[in-house]
């Protein structure tokens, strides 16, 4: 059982990029097309999503983010990642791998959004795909969580196309568009076939 206690050293957040999506971590130079996706696809997002802080697509709360995703990436608990279209970079979507779990459980939780007018288009299942290798390979994880609302049909094609088994269902366990609501529970583990 050593492997479990072994100290995983601080990991800078990579680019990973292939022919379709590049993903890498966001900056301050992101704040722009980040909050004109979001503003724009904010109707497509909010039911699916915790509810918005009125001022969240502001400059200085997009400051805030950042302050609090390079802490996460410091203390190896979380790592952020802004999808782009690898084809001329236009940001498509955000991709988050959070609540980083060592010890015995070796765990973390995934998140996305795609931005309205880029949905659809495989954008996201390509990015779930990409990541999956610097979660048991790099980070040497041995599970990837997903919540997902019941009715979210995208959502859970997405992550039946990327590989995950759905393997329960949580009552009240998400408070998502301000209601405490159940959800679907799927995960990837690390010794799973990877498509
Ligand atoms: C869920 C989401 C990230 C998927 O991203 P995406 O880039 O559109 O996903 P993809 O195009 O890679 O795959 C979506 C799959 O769902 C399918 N799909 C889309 N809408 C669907 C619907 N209403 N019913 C059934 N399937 C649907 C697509 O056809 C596709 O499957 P296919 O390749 O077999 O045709 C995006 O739709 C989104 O941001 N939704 C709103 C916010 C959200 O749901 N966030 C996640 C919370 S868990």
């Amino acid at each position: 059982m050593e492997f479990l206690r072994s100290v995983v050293p601080f990991q800078p957040t990579p680019v990973i990029s292939t022919e379709t999506v590049t993903l890498r971590s966001p900056s301050m130079g992101d704040y722009q097309p980040w909050s004109e996706l979001r503003g724009a696809s904010r109707g497509f997002l909010t039911p699916w999503e915790p509810v918005w802080p009125v001022d969240d697509l502001t400059r200085p709360a997009f400051r805030r983010r950042l302050r609090r995703y390079q802490r996460e990436i410091q203390e190896a608990t979380g790592y952020p990642f802004l999808v782009f279209r690898t084809a001329d970079m236009a940001l498509v979507g955000g991709l988050t791998l959070s609540h980083v779990v060592r010890g015995v459980t070796q765990s973390c939780s995934l998140g996305y959004w795609m931005g309205e007018r880029f949905a659809g288009r495989g954008f996201m299942t390509a990015a779930v795909r990409a990541v999956i290798p610097f979660v048991f390979d790099t980070l040497r994880l041995h599970r990837l969580e997903a919540a997902c609302l019941p009715h979210n049909a995208a959502s859970i094609r997405l992550l039946e196309k990327a590989g995950f088994t759905r393997e329960g269902y949580a009552r009240r366990y998400l408070n998502i568009d301000g209601r405490w609501q159940d959800h679907l529970l799927f995960a990837i583990v690390s010794d799973d076939p990877r498509p």
